[in-house]
This record gives C-alpha cells, structure tokens and sequence, in this order.
C-alpha cells in the first residue's frame, strides 16, 4: 500500500476512504472496523450512511471497536465519544448496538476493563481495517507524545493541547476530562490496515513528524511506519511541510 496518498480536498478524500470501507465490507460483510471519533472522520461516516441509505452496503454482520474514551463520562454524556459515534453513524446504519464496542469511561477498574476491550478485539478476530486521525502534537487515538510503542489498551493521562484542543467542544476547559481510556499503540498496529486521515496547516508537522521522521514515542503516530500497510490519507495543506 502506498505511505501517503495527498487530495485536493475533504470531500474527495473522505470518498475515497469510504469505498475502500464500502469494498471491505462487501467482501467481508462481518469485517471488524476499528473507529475513530474528531471533526476529521466525519465526512468519511456520512458518505458510508449516504451509501447505506443508498442500498449499496449491509453493516448488519461487521463489529466495530473505537480507539477511545473519556474518563467520566458516561455512553449518556452528550460529548462522550459513544455519543458521537451514535450520532455520527451508528444510528443511522444497521449495525447492531451488540456489536459496536466503545471503551468504557466508567468503571470501577479500569484494568480490568482495559483487559477485557483487548480481549474483545482478540475474540472478534482481531481488527481487519484501522481508522485514525491525528492530534496537532502526533497523537493517535488517546497515546499522547510518551506512550511506548508496546502499550495495550489503558488509562491515560491527556496532554495539555489535548485538552485546550478540546475544550471546543465542551463549555469550558475545566468541563475536559483530564484522562481517557485509550487503545495502545500496539494495540493499534496489530489491525491488519491503518488508515490515517489528516486535513488542514495544523496537523502538517504532525504529518512530517509521523512520515518522515525517526520512529518514537515523542511522535506516537511515527510508529505507523513500523506497519505493513498502514496508509496516509491528506490534503495538501496537511501534506505541506514534507
Ligand atoms: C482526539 C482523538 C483522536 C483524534 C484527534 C484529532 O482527541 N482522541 O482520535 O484523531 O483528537 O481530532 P480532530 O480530528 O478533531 O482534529
């Protein structure tokens, strides 16, 4: 697979990483997605309802597992990540809510939770294709600038940009979760395709870092190149600091 693939805009990437998702599932209908929440995948999941609406897909057999979850906050909570997944996509295809996994952000043990997500994944088959986006500081899912590339499904801590990045979505930036439960990077790099998705100036030395630069934990997404097929889907303005 190719290392990076550069768009002229959004829409057209998004398009495109919807077929590629569009063409797993028709092969494989219960493929294993791995999802990912942010403003970036958006326009991937209304092009996948769009195509469903359209009698062009069947999700009725795939199982879905998320990257991630705030501490706190309950699949109730209006910004948790299990909302937006539901408001994004699930409500509106045929996915059966049993097969659709988001970590927990409640629980009395967060190790044992952390054990059993891993677990589930294990179970499922193991994730076929990878959706990711990008933090402004190299993050993937939750495994900010630190995280070790043998890490597992865990608690976090979320980096200060983290958190003022997404204060936006919240009232204030005392309202932001200071911790998440988070697949870890090898978690991450066990799925069998990655597919990470970028757009926008703010994300370009991110991209660089990640493609470019030495694989480490200062640029969690640098451990991509370690992957077999692991792909970048940009824009320009995302692409421009290589
Ligand atoms: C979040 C998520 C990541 C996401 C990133 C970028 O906090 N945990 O999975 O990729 O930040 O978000 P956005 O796509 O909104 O730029």
């Amino acid at each position: 697979a190719k290392r990076m693939v550069v768009f002229d805009d959004v829409q057209q990437a998004s398009h495109h990483v919807a077929d590629e998702i569009i063409q797993l599932v028709g092969t494989k209908p219960s493929a294993v997605l791995g999802l990912a929440t942010g403003s970036t995948p958006i326009a991937v999941y209304e092009e996948l309802i769009r195509r469903y609406r359209a009698g062009e897909v069947d999700f009725s057999k795939i199982t879905t597992f998320n990257l991630d979850e705030y501490v706190g906050l309950s699949p109730e909570h209006p910004q948790s990540f299990a909302a937006f997944m539901r408001t994004h996509l699930f409500d509106a295809i045929d996915v059966p809510e049993h097969h659709t996994h988001v970590p927990a952000g409640v629980a009395n043990d967060f190790l044992s939770t952390a054990e059993l997500f891993e677990k589930k994944i294990q179970t499922s088959g193991g994730i076929d294709w990878q959706l990711l986006g990008i933090g402004d500081n190299g993050h993937i899912g939750f495994n900010e600038p630190g995280s070790p590339g043998d890490s597992g499904t865990r608690l976090v801590e979320l980096a200060d940009e983290t958190i003022e990045a997404n204060s936006r979505f919240f009232d204030s930036p005392d309202d932001v979760p200071r911790q998440a439960i988070t697949m870890g990077i090898a978690t991450i790099l066990k799925a069998k395709r990655l597919v990470l998705m970028a757009f926008g100036a703010a994300k370009a030395q991110a991209v660089a870092d990640a493609v470019a630069g030495p694989v480490t934990p200062d640029c969690p997404a640098s451990f991509l190149q370690r992957h077999p097929n692991a792909t970048f889907i940009v824009d320009r303005a995302a692409a421009a600091a290589l």
